[in-house]
């Protein structure tokens, strides 16, 4: 981290606060001189820092560039050294640039978050749109040491982590479609897509790249999506830093312990589908039913027209009587 970051790092973590010249050359290691520099370079940037004379530097409360060191200033000082977050202006997809780094030996932890993305990816080869500044559009490298069967427990894990980060932002109450959406009054405002690379000869995980998009303040959709997408808020202050250091502070509580399954039971009570009468539909077969729940291996449990019970692993629910939740 160049000394700049840090400096901004001091300066987020005491936000409205001031924070003297001398202490921040103390914590760093250099010169006073340097601070001045650094802080005038900061300032050219945008960010909004007052200057006065035997208090020190404060970063405004309405400075809001969107920075890594904002969301490290969120995060708990374990986080803050096992991750190692950026944020860049745009990319096509910031999974397939976190797959391409862990093909070359990326690290575990490794968070890539962009203010926009060209060729944003969904599930089943769908496109996510990404418009600039008004979503969260994140991805963490994972090594993890446990079987490729546990990976769904990733995703999952990851929507209750999602779900929560979004409640406590925005005062919401979100549900999860199975097996990864988030929904907010009946339209997804949170998309999650895992991709992994399967290791054959011991059958566990080479990597994982958790994939997360939120629609937190984007409130023009294209005409495809204005009837199921919505937005977190139609406020505009900037969630991100709060909602990506919450998502992360959830998500590892639970990835920790991936086994012990904790995100099961919350998981179930925020179950959007768990009642209703759906259509599944799993290639080229169509199954009409009721869901009654999701099971310990995160499948989801459906009563059938004809009164028998299936679950089902993979495949999507398309329809759902009177809500759209495609
Ligand atoms: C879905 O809704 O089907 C999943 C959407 C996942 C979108 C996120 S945004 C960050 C990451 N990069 C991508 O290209 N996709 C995921």
């Amino acid at each position: 981290m160049t000394i700049k970051e840090q400096i901004l790092n001091i300066l987020e973590s005491a936000k409205g606060s001031f924070v003297s010249g001398e202490e921040i050359a103390e914590i760093l290691s250099v010169s006073r001189n340097a601070v001045w520099k650094g802080i005038n370079s900061l300032k050219a940037d945008g960010h909004i820092i007052t200057a006065v004379t035997n208090k020190g530097y404060c970063l405004s409360e309405n400075s809001s560039i969107f920075t890594a060191q904002s969301v490290y200033a969120n995060l708990s000082s374990a986080l803050r050294e096992k991750l190692v977050i950026s944020v860049v202006p745009e990319v096509g997809s910031t999974n397939t640039e976190l797959k391409a780094l862990a093909e070359k030996g990326g690290a575990d932890g490794t968070v890539l978050i962009a203010v926009s993305q060209t060729a944003g990816r969904g599930r089943l080869g769908r496109s996510f749109y990404s418009p600039k500044d008004t979503g969260l559009y994140m991805s963490v490298l994972l090594r993890p040491d446990f079987s490729a069967s546990e990976a769904l427990n990733i995703t999952a894990c990851a929507a209750v982590s999602a779900a929560r980060a979004i409640d406590k932002a925005a005062d919401a109450e979100t549900q999860i479609k199975w097996v990864n959406d988030i929904y907010l009054d009946g339209k997804k405002v949170c998309g999650i897509l895992t991709e992994a690379s399967i290791d054959f000869e011991s059958g566990g995980l080479n990597y994982a790249v958790l994939g997360i998009g939120i629609n937190l303040n984007t409130e023009v959709f294209p005409d495809e999506l204005k009837n199921v997408a919505a937005c977190v808020s139609a406020d505009k202050t900037d969630l991100r830093p709060f909602v990506a250091a919450e998502f992360l502070r959830n998500f590892f509580g639970y990835y920790n312990n991936l086994s012990e399954r904790e995100f099961l039971s919350e998981y179930r009570s925020r179950s959007l589908l768990t009642g209703k009468e759906i259509t599944f539909v799993r290639g080229n077969d169509a199954f009409n039913g009721t869901v009654t729940g999701i099971d310990d291996e995160m499948r989801l449990v459906v009563t059938l027209a004809d009164g028998k019970e299936a679950s089902f692993s993979s495949g999507e629910v398309q329809l759902v009587k009177g809500d759209l939740v495609k």
